[in-house]
């Protein structure tokens, strides 16, 4: 990869360099990193803000306005902090996956009808819990999670997540993928969706919505897909005959790569548009990346340059274990230096690693970087998503902070 691509892909007004200095929420990075310590995840509220009214801008103006929902997948980032902000933001409900994500997100300021469920393996402890939340929009992924419901709320609504055997992802990234060629444990496939009604019905559950989220990371180049895959739920839609509402997950992508493009969210509300306009359904959308994924940043201090064999490795002080993306799902956030000094710095490539004793904890390979005997810090960015909300205390190296930028 050459320096200027390396540096141009992901500048936007509020994330660039200004006078050679890295600038993010209108803040100077280095003086964000000399204030708040390292490791440090800081939130840019506008950039939550301007990315929910993006995608609120987009489904307006192809009529679809008063006929959807957003819920922010909470798991890609709880701080209590950024959803107290989306609550009183009124732009977005909750997706929730766990009890404690239903206490968690009521404890910010939601209420249980905010709230879409949508979650897999319950126990009975965990649906003990959920069934104190009266008015929980519950989404059943199995026969047993009927029948299980069933028992506990019966004469209520419910939704069923389906498995189209489709799924959808970042280009060749297969980990991504919640349904497709391999079986997988989401949802109920076509084959028990009759014995699954049957089990709504012996349990006299109403159900009202149809759900499905068949993977993470799509851009432009995977609308097409998305079509296919909502076109293939409405036999599920059409076979329930009861059904008011549709979720069709999360998924939305953010660029990790030079080469990526950001999603074209008026192609994405078009693909909706043409599949949901002319029906008399009310649309869900649960995006967790697209929201906050592009509005954090990881702030570290370095720790070593050393070359070893051809490689130059630089040293952080914060491993995979709290951001784990890059190293499980080789979703690389890419590293910046929070300055560049000279009007023509020279760039080398080198291979920026974090401070966990295992092979895979590898922040970028190949970074390209200025001579960084001057620096003290560098940034990753996208760590706004499955980052802190995802870290292990591994190594006993799990302590970060998190702060909320707000308007500047
Ligand atoms: C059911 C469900 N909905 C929504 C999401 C959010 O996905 P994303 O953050 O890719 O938008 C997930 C993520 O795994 C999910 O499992």
């Amino acid at each position: 990869m050459n320096s200027r691509d390396y540096y141009t892909w992901w500048q936007r007004a509020d994330l660039c360099y200004q006078h050679n200095q890295l600038i993010f929420h209108g803040r100077s990075v280095q003086q964000l990193a000399n204030q708040f310590g390292t490791p440090a995840f800081v939130y840019s509220a506008a950039r939550v803000r301007d990315n929910l009214v993006r995608l609120h801008t987009a489904l307006n103006a192809v009529g679809l306005a008063g006929r959807f929902t957003l819920h922010y997948a909470m798991k890609a980032n709880r701080f209590a902090p950024l959803l107290t902000l989306l609550k009183q933001s009124g732009l977005c409900g909750i997706d929730a996956c766990s009890p404690f994500e239903v206490e968690h997100a009521v404890s910010c300021g939601f209420v249980p009808e905010d709230i879409s469920f949508t979650a897999t393996s319950l126990s009975w402890r965990d649906l003990d819990m959920l069934a104190r939340y009266d008015g929980l929009c519950m989404d059943c992924d199995s026969i047993h999670a009927i029948r299980r419901w069933g028992t506990l709320k019966p004469g209520t609504a419910i939704g069923l997540r389906v498995n189209p055997a489709m799924g959808i992802g970042r280009v060749d990234n297969d980990k991504l993928h919640y349904a497709g060629e391999v079986t997988t444990k989401f949802g109920i496939y076509e084959e028990q969706f009759a014995e699954a009604l049957d089990t709504a019905r012996q349990h006299g559950l109403r159900v009202t919505k149809i759900h499905f989220h068949t993977g993470c990371g799509y851009l432009t180049p995977q609308l097409d897909q998305l079509e296919r895959i909502i076109g293939h739920c409405f036999a599920f839609i059409e076979a329930a005959g009861t059904v008011e509402r549709v979720n069709i997950g999360g998924g939305l992508g953010v660029p990790h790569l030079p080469g990526d493009q950001p999603l074209d969210l008026d192609q994405w509300a078009a693909v909706l548009h043409r599949q949901f306009g002319g029906r008399d359904l009310h649309l869900e959308v649960e995006p967790g990346d697209y929201i906050v994924k592009d509005a954090g940043l990881l702030l570290l201090e370095k720790t070593f340059v050393e070359k070893k064999q051809a490689t130059t490795f630089v040293g952080v002080d914060g491993g995979f274990n709290i951001a784990p993306e890059p190293a499980y799902y080789n979703l690389p956030f890419q590293p910046l230096p929070l300055h560049l000094d000279g009007d023509h710095p020279t760039f080398t490539p080198m291979t920026v690693v974090g401070n966990i004793n295992e092979a895979l904890d590898v922040w970028y390979a190949e970074a390209m970087l200025p001579d960084l005997a001057d620096h003290s810090h560098l940034a990753l960015i996208n760590a706004g998503a499955y980052s802190a909300a995802m870290a292990s205390n591994h190594c006993m190296r799990g302590s970060f902070r998190e702060f909320l930028l707000m308007e500047a």
